[in-house]
């Protein structure tokens, strides 16, 4: 691959070039994602938007290696993730990918502790683990509530408990799909500024699935997807973030 000669002023975290996805099945065909050429720096935060069935879930998971593409490239942090194997893509997402849904399915049997420690047992030691599922659970504000299970926390709670599981592997990537569907506004706002202060604090690139307009806003760059295709992008000058900031902290 040749270098480019005048490097961008961010390296890319993630590049889509030509990138398609078609479902088939009984006959018929839906092109879910079609051509999509996107590049994201390292350390942006970028919102995908549009309406339902459009492909921001899609997009995502080409993205975090879930699903493969049916044509073009797909290159994460450096790493061309098209052509990998299962096995390859599971290692990848456990280096370097936190991931982050509507409903984070926290299991109803363990403590918050217990959950991230359980979504991590296979990468490290148990003790290791512990100091830093707590580390992490307190940074979201959950120090009294390490010892709870899921059923005794508030669906804000649950969230950032997942937001916490996402970042147990130290990622460089967090990818959000509705993290706010369930959250009302207030919890929503509370969220978004954990989520700009997660990004600064561990360095993280973020992309975001959403509906609201209040996540969004929270974004450097909105990308909206129309039919499967980049139908407009609007870059923000972050005024959001910084207001959300000022909000979030005394
Ligand atoms: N496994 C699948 N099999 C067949 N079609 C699928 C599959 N997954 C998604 N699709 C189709 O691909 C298109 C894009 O779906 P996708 O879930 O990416 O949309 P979305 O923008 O995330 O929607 P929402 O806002 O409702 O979450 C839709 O037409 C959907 O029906
Ligand atoms: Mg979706």
């Amino acid at each position: 691959m040749s270098v480019p000669l005048s490097l961008p002023e961010r390296l890319p975290a993630i590049s889509l070039d030509g990138v398609s996805r078609t479902y088939t099945s009984g006959g018929s065909t839906v092109a879910a994602l079609a051509q999509i050429d996107l590049r994201i720096a390292r350390g942006e935060t970028v919102a995908i938007a549009g309406p339902s069935g459009s492909g921001k879930t899609t997009l995502l998971n080409l993205v975090s290696g879930l699903d493969r593409p049916t044509a073009g490239t797909i290159s994460v942090l450096g790493t061309r993730i098209d052509g990998a194997s299962e096995r390859e893509l599971a290692e990848f997402r456990a280096r370097h990918v936190g991931l982050v849904f509507e409903d984070p399915h926290l299991l109803s049997g363990l403590t918050a502790l217990e959950n991230l420690v359980a979504a991590r047992l296979p990468f490290g030691h148990w003790r290791d683990l512990q100091a830093q599922a707590r580390g992490l659970l307190i940074e979201l504000g959950l120090g009294e509530r390490l010892d709870a299970p899921p059923s005794r926390l508030s669906a804000g709670e649950r969230q950032r408990v997942g937001l916490a599981r996402a970042l147990m592997g130290q990622p460089e990537l967090l990818l959000a799909d509705e993290p706010t569907g369930n959250l009302d506004a207030g919890t929503t706002e509370e969220l978004i500024g954990l989520l700009e202060r997660v990004r600064r604090e561990h360095d993280l690139t973020i992309v975001v699935c959403t509906h609201d307009p209040a996540v969004a806003a929270f974004a450097e760059r909105v990308v909206r997807l129309v039919g499967g295709r980049v139908d407009g992008e609007q870059r923000l000058d972050r005024p959001g973030p910084l207001e959300v900031r000022t909000l979030e902290e005394p």
